[in-house]
């Protein structure tokens, strides 16, 4: 079978977050299963420059309303998956990350620059393509590309079926009316039966109405946001569209993420070495300036800093943390207000707390290697990949309750299968008890190990999410 993915980031090129994490790994999975696998993302300048020589192929024409024509480059990412740019340097040659410019805000036009990646995917499912290689599945990923089923479902003519996964439902591309026009959809898709919501138009809406099938990146989340609270406004129509809508939990990049050859650790470490992992924890404590010691444990976040991921409520009980005694090292970057909560955080307890501000690619992985707990108290998490890396990597997370943290994550108290800690309801006391019992856990050597033991056995990899997608496009 052949499949569009159509994406807005891919790792490890261009990523804000999970989704250039799956973008990056998926499809090499899928084609292990013999899948014929075409990844088309904007190009932007990372990837101009990652593929200097990737070939023109196509010029989609006449794509409607205001949008411009762009050149499709082909270029084949290292692991062997072609990709399609999309290049059209006004949109996309642009400095500052896929969705924000450098001060932080959003491109203002954001609808045309996902409009036209959503338009150009369809294209490629359509009849107007000019290219020898066309879809059978249009496999979309959130709002960015949540216009293509709409498109796909007004264009005449043989199509792709599409397929559209939600990673993050709090994200849904709302524009005003006049986009309508100026993305090319027709009057007659201005409409609660359309891309029409609340008066807006909303890319996600879009897709969730017109996907042939949806998916979301975990079967808890999948349940969860079928329910009016946690359903973002969007449950009314996802339940309606039960019959379609599955959760397939996602796996994570065994080879990126692989404590035993990760190239950015001080000292790889595995199972059987884990006293090795004791040396990347020294080395994070001299490199982010925090006391070297070994006799209290070390807690790790990295994370974007959002109201999503509850790290609020972290920073309530910080000081009660501290007191376990504990130390904290935090990287993350979002809101301003948190960004600056954090930075004060560590100002407030130098040797004890360490906060780095930024995105940073390599800090990420020594951190999920040199804490001995990771923490993630997400309000809602759609999958969660942190939590996946930290049990990888013999960091034991402390996860509250929901979405696919609750699908990977299990707690202590069951002496069998538990690899982390979990808890309930999302408030400050919940966190702190169970950081608790975390460090109180961590002074029991041998009970640790065996936790530690547990989580780094988890079967981790994409083989079994990219048998799951097949089996759902061979049933579209
Ligand atoms: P989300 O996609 O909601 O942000 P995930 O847990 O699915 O959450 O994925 C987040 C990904 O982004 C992980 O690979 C994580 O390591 C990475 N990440 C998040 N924040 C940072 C940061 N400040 N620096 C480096 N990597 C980060
Ligand atoms: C989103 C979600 C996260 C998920 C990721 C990849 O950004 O917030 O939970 O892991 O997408 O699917």
């Amino acid at each position: 079978m052949k499949i569009l993915f159509a994406t807005s980031e891919l790792a490890p090129w261009v990523k804000t977050g999970g989704l250039g994490d799956v973008a990056g790994a998926l499809p090499a999975a899928l084609r292990k299963l013999g899948m014929d696998v075409r990844v088309l993302v904007p190009a932007y300048p990372e990837m101009l420059e990652g593929f200097p020589d990737a070939e023109e192929i196509a010029r989609p024409l006449e794509l409607g309303g205001l949008l411009p024509t762009p050149t499709l480059r082909q270029a084949l990412s290292p692991d062997g998956t072609p990709l399609l740019l999309l290049d059209y340097p006004p949109y996309f040659n642009r400095p500052g990350n896929p969705y924000l410019g450098p001060e932080g805000r959003d491109w203002l036009d954001n609808h045309l620059r996902f409009g036209l990646l959503s338009r150009v995917a369809a294209w490629l499912g359509s009849e107007a393509s000019t290219l020898d290689w066309q879809p059978d599945i249009v496999h979309c990923h959130d709002w960015q590309t949540g216009l293509a089923p709409a498109y796909l479902h007004y264009l005449p003519g043989r199509r792709a079926r599409s397929l559209l996964t939600v990673h993050n439902l709090a994200f849904q591309g709302l524009f005003d009316h006049a986009s309508l026009f100026e993305l090319g959809l027709p009057d007659a898709a201005w409409g609660i039966d359309g891309v029409e919501y609340y008066g807006y138009l909303s890319f996600l809406k879009a897709g969730l109405k017109h996907a042939n099938a949806i998916t979301t990146v975990s079967p808890g989340y999948a349940r969860e946001i079928q329910t009016d609270e946690e359903g973002m406004g969007m449950a009314g129509l996802l339940r309606h569209r039960t019959e379609q809508l599955s959760g397939i939990l996602n796996g994570i990049d065994d080879k990126a993420w692989n404590p035993a050859t990760d190239r950015h650790l001080h000292q790889t470490y595995s199972a059987r070495r884990l006293e090795d992992k004791a040396i990347n924890k020294a080395e994070l404590q001299r490199q982010l300036g925090l006391e070297q010691r070994r006799d209290i444990p070390l807690l790790g976040v990295v994370s974007r800093l959002t109201e999503q991921k509850g790290l609020d409520l972290l920073l309530e009980v910080t000081s009660q943390a501290l007191d376990l005694p504990a130390q904290l090292v935090v990287l993350g970057s979002g809101t301003h207000a948190l960004e600056q909560d954090y930075a004060a955080l560590a100002r407030k307890h130098p040797g004890q707390c360490a906060v780095a501000v930024g995105f940073d690619e390599a800090l990420a992985h020594r951190i999920e290697a040199g804490a001995d707990i990771f923490v993630m108290p997400s309000r809602f998490e759609p999958c969660g990949l942190n939590q996946m890396y930290s049990l990888r990597y013999g960091t034991p997370p402390v996860v509250r309750a929901t979405g696919g943290l609750a699908d990977t994550v299990i707690d202590a108290a069951d002496e069998k299968l538990g690899n982390g800690f979990v808890f309930g309801t999302a408030t400050a006391d919940a966190l702190l008890q169970a950081l608790q019992r975390a460090t109180t856990a961590w002074r029991d050597a041998k009970g640790w190990r065996a936790l530690q033991k547990r989580g780094m056995a988890r079967k981790s990899g994409w083989a079994e999410a990219a048998r799951q997608y097949v089996e759902l496009y061979q049933r579209l």
